[in-house]
């Protein structure tokens, strides 16, 4: 491909973990990918190790809680690009005392909000902000990093593997984060753009920790899929190429 028509990625949360990966498998299909990190000298820094390997990533600082950060990412991909293809809403943390057991009896309004925060109305900000440059891709791609935690349909089944794992603000924030991939999906199904949440697998990262069974190559797996496969769906929840329950 030439240069003005590589595809351009923008991928948020990306200095470490799954984000890092989505980063290094994108530009290894030949996408110019924008690594974005709220903190400069790390999102320098990762950018800098995948050019080492000859790929063509570029570095940028976004805090997606930034709505300064956020605006100056749009106005940096309008003047470097004109344009966006690929949205990976990667960042997102997991902000509660303890991983399992059921909280929503406990779990406070600092835990909630902070989760909300970077988990569902950042991801919202950021991508209406980048709407008008993806508008402008032939077939632009939003992949919404989401996690079968947030899946009301399993939750509601005591028998399913993932009941016991009542985090009430980080599951919450990911089935909201779900309700914005339908809506935004029923919102643009007349346009190219194909709208998806991924759930990467439970996988090795500072978030997942160290007795997730899946390695951060295949945790990329999904994301990267749903952002480079020429036929995609719009609207769906998606593991490793199957769908899941809402
Ligand atoms: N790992 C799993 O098993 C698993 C399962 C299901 C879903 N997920 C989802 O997959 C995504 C990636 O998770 P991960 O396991 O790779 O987590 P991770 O290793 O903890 O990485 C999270 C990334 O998000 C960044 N981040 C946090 N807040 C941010 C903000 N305000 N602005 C910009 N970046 C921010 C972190 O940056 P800093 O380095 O600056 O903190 C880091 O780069 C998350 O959305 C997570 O919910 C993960």
């Amino acid at each position: 491909m030439s240069a003005s028509t590589k595809r351009i990625a923008l991928v948020t949360g990306a200095n470490r973990g799954i984000g890092l990966e989505t980063v290094e498998q994108l530009a290894q299909q030949g996408v110019t990918v924008v690594l974005a990190a709220r903190d400069e000298s790390k999102a320098v820094q990762a950018a800098g190790s995948l050019r080492a390997k000859g790929l063509d990533v570029v570095a940028l600082k976004l805090d997606v809680t930034s709505s300064a950060d956020i605006q100056a990412a749009a106005r940096f991909l309008e003047e470097r690009y004109g344009r966006l293809d690929i949205l990976v809403n990667n960042a997102g943390i997991f902000a509660e005392a303890q991983f399992g057991g059921n909280n929503s009896a406990t779990v406070t309004q600092a835990e909630l909000r902070r989760t909300f925060d970077t988990n569902f109305f950042a991801v919202i900000e950021l991508t209406q902000a980048l709407l008008p440059l993806l508008r402008r891709s032939p077939a632009g791609r939003i992949v919404n990093l989401s996690s079968i935690l947030g899946s009301l349909t399993l939750h509601a089944d005591p028998a399913s593997p993932i009941a016991a794992a009542k985090n009430l603000a980080y599951n919450a924030s990911k089935t909201a984060l779900n309700a914005f991939t339908v809506h935004l999906a029923a919102a643009l199904k007349d346009t190219p753009i194909r709208v998806n949440s991924a759930h990467p697998g439970w996988v090795k990262t500072a978030l997942g920790g160290q007795a997730a069974p899946m390695e951060i190559e295949d945790g990329a797996k999904t994301p990267v899929a749903l952002a480079l496969a020429p036929e995609v769906p719009n609207g769906a929840f998606v593991h490793l190429g199957q769908p899941l329950p809402w």
